[in-house]
């Protein structure tokens, strides 16, 4: 215990005194002339200076509170040279740089390798959509986005399925519980597709409109290698006066020229979607045998790759409801969709779709 350090005086006279005094002025300097860092001048401070059981604080209480009167003031004096030298003591090692061994234990082997941070890369998916909106952006078309919680309306009445509709059948939705109170229409889901953006946007401005939509789209659909409940489309509608058909042909063609290469070709099959008319969809030469036929296109030298067609009138009759210009007669338009993962499983050799969203660095370090 440090107050055992202090004994009790016997004798107040002035030599006992300055003997009594200067053996703790040497032990003081003894002590912090062997400090070696902040955590031993910390110790020192608190031996000498602590409130409790410092050693200053013993010496006030049993050599200066138990002085007779007539001792009271030498015993004072040489009280406060000594915490003078303490506190002196104290600063000088506080404010002195750190020590050789110190500065040994702290050196930096500057030949070690430094730490590697990981740089972030852009996502197979999100890479296929931005890079598709730039082709489309570079044809003068603008993003649009919508809500991915969708009404019954813009999801499927106003693309022209009509309630009970077969047509509905071929996108299996996913529905928002404890809706059956509202009218049909009102009723919210998971968007089956970005098309409902079509509507949402032809609403909000006259033609013309030259519109990109890329987003999230949600089905019923059991998942396997190639079908995933959640994946990506991107939609494109443009309506103007006199758009063709064979201005969606030359757009597809030229799209997909740019997204796989020069030498792909593409071809169109009659379809059907409810609101387009005529519908087609656009099959690509396989880019894996260049068209000679392959186990990946099963041996046609084809691959089917987006849907499309001609704006369907019954479509831009919803939206001549609040905007009267989308006039049948006197405008037309074409629309195409076309999934995302499908188109980046083809340009990255991926053949398991999950690996999309499974977010193993082992699959995600591949596109740094
Ligand atoms: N929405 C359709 C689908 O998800 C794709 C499509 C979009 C077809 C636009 C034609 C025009 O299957």
């Amino acid at each position: 215990m440090i107050n055992e350090d202090i004994p009790n005086l016997s004798a107040f006279d002035d030599e006992s005194l300055d003997k009594a005094f200067a053996a703790l002025a040497t032990q003081a300097n003894d002590d912090a002339a062997a400090l070696d860092g902040p955590e031993a001048v910390e110790a020192f401070r608190l031996e000498w200076l602590g409130r409790k059981q410092g050693r200053l604080n013993e010496v006030s209480s049993r050599w200066l509170k138990a002085a007779p009167p007539e001792a009271k003031k030498p015993v004072g004096e040489r009280f406060k040279t000594l915490k003078e030298l303490v506190e002196r003591l104290l600063d000088q090692a506080s404010s002195a740089g750190p020590t050789d061994a110190a500065l040994a234990a702290e050196a930096i082997d500057v030949t070690l390798p430094g730490t590697r941070r990981l740089m972030g890369a852009e996502h197979p998916i999100t890479r296929t959509l931005n890079e598709l909106t730039q082709i489309f952006a570079a044809l003068g078309y603008s993003v649009g986005v919508g809500p991915e919680v969708e009404t019954d309306f813009y999801n499927f009445e106003s693309m022209n399925f009509p309630p009970g509709h077969p047509a509905r059948d071929t996108q299996d939705t996913l529905v928002i519980a404890n809706q059956e109170r509202r009218p049909l229409r009102d009723r919210l889901l998971l968007r089956t597709h970005t098309s409902p953006v079509q509507m949402r946007t032809m609403e909000s401005q006259p033609p013309p409109v030259r519109i990109i939509i890329p987003g999230k789209v949600h089905r019923n659909d059991a998942a396997d290698a190639t079908h995933s409940p959640i994946f990506h489309q991107v939609e494109g509608l443009c309506v103007d006066t006199n758009i063709t058909f064979s201005d969606l042909k030359g757009t597809l063609d030229h799209a997909m020229k740019a997204l796989f290469g020069s030498s792909v070709k593409t071809r169109f099959f009659p379809s059907f979607f409810p609101f387009t008319e005529p519908s087609a969809d656009v099959q690509i030469s396989c880019i894996f045998c260049g068209g000679k036929g392959c186990r990946k296109c099963k041996q046609s030298g084809w691959i089917e790759l987006l849907g499309c067609g001609m704006v369907d009138p019954a479509v831009f009759a919803f939206a001549a409801e609040k905007q009267p210009a989308y006039d049948p007669k006197k405008i037309s338009g074409f629309a195409f969709g076309m999934g995302v993962e499908r188109i980046a499983m083809m340009k990255y050799g991926i053949s398991e779709i999950g690996q999309f969203y499974a977010g193993d660095m082992r699959f995600l370090g591949q596109f740094v």
